[in-house]
């Protein structure tokens, strides 16, 4: 009963917490951690909104050990998260894809999004993975070299993709380059 109470509190804290922006020090780490199913709220909450179908079709996809949905937190406050697919989806996938890099919105540009990065990498490699790699969109060149401060190499030219938004029905066309990483 104390437990729930306290985590209550921690939950209404944290809200509070992100509402107004919070601004950490330059020293502050992330825990990054698998969530499961009954921890989907933490990605709505940083998200901003929720999008079922994805997410359900994610954690199936984790619970057949074919992915992992991994949540930052700091303080126990769910600050950011990202999908990481370990066979690809695409032809020239060769290795683990991060998908999704996502940091709450009021809270970005505090080096989150470089920590996800950073602590995805040493949970592949701890599970013996040799190589990790993603997309990004060709119109989001500082996202692209944000990876490539870590160390991801542009391989090839551009590809195409394209898919139906399960939640919102929409057809979704992009163009992407493709970056990967040895560990
Ligand atoms: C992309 C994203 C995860 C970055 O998270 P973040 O916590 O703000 O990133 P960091 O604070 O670690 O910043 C990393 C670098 O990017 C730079 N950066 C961050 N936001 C930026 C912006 N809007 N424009 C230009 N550069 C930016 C930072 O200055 C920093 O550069 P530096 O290392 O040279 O100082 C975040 O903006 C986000 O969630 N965006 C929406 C989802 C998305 O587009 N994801 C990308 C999928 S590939």
């Amino acid at each position: 009963m104390k437990n729930i109470f306290r985590n209550l509190i921690l939950r209404i804290l944290s809200k509070w917490r992100i509402r107004k922006g919070e601004k950490f020090s330059h020293n502050t780490r992330i825990v990054l951690r698998k969530i499961e199913k009954k921890e989907g709220l933490f990605i709505d909450e940083i998200r901003g909104n929720s999008l079922p179908k994805l997410d359900q079709a994610r954690f199936r996809q984790q619970a057949k050990g074919d992915s992992l949905y991994l949540v930052a937190f700091i303080e126990k406050m769910p600050v950011g998260y990202i999908y990481i697919n370990f066979s690809g989806t695409c032809k020239y996938h060769t290795s683990p894809v991060l998908q999704d890099l996502f940091v709450k919105s009021k809270l970005r540009e505090q080096n989150i999004g470089t920590q996800i990065i950073q602590e995805a990498e040493r949970i592949l490699k701890s599970l013996n993975y040799k190589k990790l790699s993603l997309d990004v969109e060709v119109r989001n060149g500082w996202i692209q070299k944000l990876y490539e401060k870590q160390g991801f190499i542009k391989k090839g030219g551009h590809h195409e993709q394209s898919w139906i938004e399960e939640d919102s029905g929409k057809r979704v066309e992009i163009k992407v380059v493709y970056l990967e990483k040895n560990i």
